[in-house]
């Protein structure tokens, strides 16, 4: 006998044209998702083209309230403000915005959530779910095995951040300075405030008056709310280079007891949605292009700081999929589950 679960939701994709979106129309049709109708919004500019989704080609409309009458699930991948004004609308008509942006995401009424590691908190949700930035979401997967083996003090951690984290804009002015470049042209700025081929910049997003940027702040503030670690200390710099896809990061973890890199590794191998790939004899470690298309955190050169009882890891996850599309569909499969939506 078909369950409520079994019911097929309507599902409006906000920025279905975008990066993320794009990765989310995908998911929703690789993780065959309950999709009775599909609602691919945009901006007006959009409005009247198509998008690609299971095989069909779907018209996309302008995200206004009222495409969101009989909604069960809105994924938003756009922009904060749209987010910031469209979500109410959507929690107002019974639906669950699942959100990509970071306008909810420090609110106290708005879970924050990675499945695997807080899917407590959707019970608490009010219509607004909201996904963690995706250098967030790689590196408390990371993270989480290792608190829950011997719990976490504090955290130093340097990214080095794929162009399309910043979406199509990022994507399209790596692409551009290459062609550049490759006439022996010098590259032309346009979205980045300096080259980004052959190049790094210590600069993701923009800076505050405090001189970090709002991605290294968003990774502090996000890794207190997910974890159960309400003071831990997190040390950042965030590095954009010119990679398409993948993120990675090295991070330096205190622990509350000793951990040695095996006990970490095996802790890392065992969690749901992380995997090992570490032999440095055999010069196996993860890189964002092995990374690329998965749905795993990758997590390699797990060893023991020289000068402390400290560990090191590397760690690279996709973006798009973990870092966005699929930690947000995962919410929504696990609301299903749950029989919250
Ligand atoms: N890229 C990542 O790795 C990543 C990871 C985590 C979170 N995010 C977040 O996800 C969101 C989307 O990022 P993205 O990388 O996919 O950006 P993107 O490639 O620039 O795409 C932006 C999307 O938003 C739509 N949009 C822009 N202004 C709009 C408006 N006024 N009304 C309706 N739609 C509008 C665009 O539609 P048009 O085509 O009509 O302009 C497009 O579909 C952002 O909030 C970003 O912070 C991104």
């Amino acid at each position: 006998m078909p369950q409520p679960n079994d019911r097929k939701r309507t599902v409006a994709v906000v920025g279905a044209t975008g990066a993320v979106g794009e990765v989310v129309l995908r998911l929703l049709a690789e993780r065959d998702f309950p999709v009775g109708e599909l609602r691919p919004l945009a901006s007006q500019r959009s409005a009247g083209t198509t998008v690609s989704f299971a095989g069909r080609d779907v018209p996309v409309a302008e995200a206004t309230p009222d495409a969101f009458e009989g909604v069960d699930f809105a994924f938003f991948a756009a922009t904060g403000s749209l987010s910031k004004t469209l979500a109410p609308e959507v929690a107002k008509r019974g639906g669950v915005a699942i959100d990509k942006s970071s306008t909810w995401r420090l609110d106290d009424q708005v879970p924050l959530v990675v499945p695997e590691i807080n899917p407590d908190d959707l019970e608490k949700h009010r219509g607004i779910v909201s996904c963690p930035n995706c250098t967030t979401i790689g590196f408390v997967m990371a993270l989480e095995p290792i608190r829950r083996a011997a719990g976490v003090r504090s955290v130093v951690v340097t990214t080095l951040q794929a162009v399309s984290g910043s979406g199509k804009p990022g994507l399209e002015e790596l692409a551009r300075q290459k062609q550049e470049l490759a006439r022996g042209d010098a590259p032309t700025t346009d979205f980045y405030p300096e080259p980004i081929a052959d190049n790094a910049l210590p600069l993701c997003e923009s800076f505050l008056e405090s001189g970090y940027s709002t991605e290294e702040v968003k990774l502090l503030h996000e890794t207190r709310k997910i974890m159960p670690l309400p003071d831990v200390d997190v040390s950042m710099t965030c590095v954009r280079v010119p990679v398409p896809v993948g993120h990675s990061a090295t991070m330096l973890v205190e622990t509350e007891r000793p951990l040695s890199p095996e006990d970490a590794r095996a802790a890392l191998a065992a969690f749901p949605g992380v995997e090992v790939m570490d032999d440095p004899q055999a010069n196996v470690f993860p890189t964002a292009r092995h990374v690329e298309g998965r749905d795993e955190v990758l997590v390699g050169r797990v060893r023991r700081d020289l000068g402390s009882d400290r560990l090191w890891l590397w760690q690279v996850s996709d973006n798009l999929r973990k870092g966005a599309a699929t930690n947000a569909i995962q919410i929504a499969e696990e609301m299903i589950r749950r029989g919250l939506k």
